[in-house]
């Protein structure tokens, strides 16, 4: 082999070379949906089921992850502990997989069986905790509750570091730092309303805080099932819907009302209806919540609130595999 030349760079350092699944977190791609929807605006959307965790919330796991650690929380090999809907469970096992950390999830069984095998397939331990009023495919707050619950005990059995995405600066802090700057180089600066479903709001709260910091001019509108409209103020009448990872009928900590212009509201026929679309015309599997923002999104074009011809961009929450059925045999 021939002696590496001053100034020439190792082999595997040439190259794109990505040095863990880390750096496959965030700078998803903007795509726009113009077969779904024609116009004369448009909708923009991120595609978040192209992270490694297949979610939006990769981003705001390696966010947390890396807080604790710089803080010193977190000291290296110790366990870490979450309550999650999945997709925060997710993102921590990619995370935790690439640091080494050990990983337990506490999930209601409510929740798509589909994220508890992905998390294990990275190596978490994903525990499953009985519902106590909703049914598979629909989590309510009291089913969120029970999780907590056995959640607080491991996190106690293992002196675990508990991530706490609801109330964890760190999580809203990642879309401030990431999603929004992305949206706004993306569409190089026009962005006329940003639409989100909310779940513990780091999304919508990181992401609105940025863009509306750039240019106050623009809209942001939160997504909320029909009949769980917590921040619209509405008594909730259905706190069963599809829209798993979002709208369980309370206001979250993380939620902040001067960073939203107004609420939309979104029924399960129409996340359904949009979320076919989106695969059928856009060639995209995405999830619920993704159907949901881009229902939200239309129906905001269509309104009259923004001018007709504006440009609205949404996410493309995760991928539609994670709700694919799977035989429950691999459960037990
Ligand atoms: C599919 C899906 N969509 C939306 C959200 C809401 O994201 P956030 O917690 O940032 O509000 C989640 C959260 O888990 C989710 O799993």
């Amino acid at each position: 082999m021939a002696p590496i030349e001053k100034n020439e760079q190792p082999k595997y350092l040439e190259g794109d070379i990505k040095a863990s699944a880390l750096e496959l977190i965030g700078n998803t791609p903007l795509v726009a949906l113009d077969r779904l929807y024609t116009g004369p605006g448009r909708i923009l959307a991120k595609c978040e089921f192209m992270n490694p965790g297949a979610s939006i919330k990769c981003r705001s796991s390696l966010s947390m992850i890396n807080r604790a650690i710089a803080s010193g929380e977190l000291k290296p090999g110790e366990p870490v502990v979450e309550i999650t809907s999945g997709n925060q469970g997710c993102g921590l096992a990619v995370v935790c997989a690439v640091l080494g950390h050990p990983l337990t999830l506490a999930m209601s069984k409510g929740n798509s069986a589909q994220r508890a095998l992905h998390m294990e397939a990275l190596g978490a331990k994903c525990v499953r905790v009985d519902q106590v009023e909703g049914t598979y495919g629909n989590v309510t707050y009291a089913d969120v509750k029970a999780v907590e619950e056995v959640g607080m005990k491991i996190v106690e059995e293992q002196n675990a570091y508990f991530v706490n995405q609801f109330h964890n600066e760190a999580n809203a802090d990642a879309h401030y730092k990431s999603t929004g700057p992305e949206i706004w180089k993306q569409t190089g600066h026009h962005v006329d309303a940003f639409v989100a479903t909310v779940g513990t709001s780091g999304t919508f709260a990181g992401t609105s805080r940025y863009l509306k910091e750039q240019n106050p001019d623009i809209k942001t509108y939160v997504v909320e099932p029909a009949g769980a409209e917590a921040i619209a103020g509405c008594p909730i009448t259905k706190p069963l819907h599809l829209l798993q990872g979002s709208g369980y009928g309370w206001i979250p900590d993380l939620f902040k009302f001067e960073h939203m212009d107004g609420t939309l509201s979104v029924t399960d026929e129409e996340a359904v209806k949009y979320m076919k679309l989106v695969g059928e015309k856009e060639g995209l599997y995405v999830g619920y919540t993704s159907g949901a923002n881009v229902a939200a999104a239309v129906k905001l074009l269509e309104s009259g609130l923004i001018p007709e011809d504006a440009w609205v961009v949404t996410l493309l929450n995760d991928t539609g595999l994670k709700y694919t059925p799977v035989p429950e045999e691999l459960f037990k």
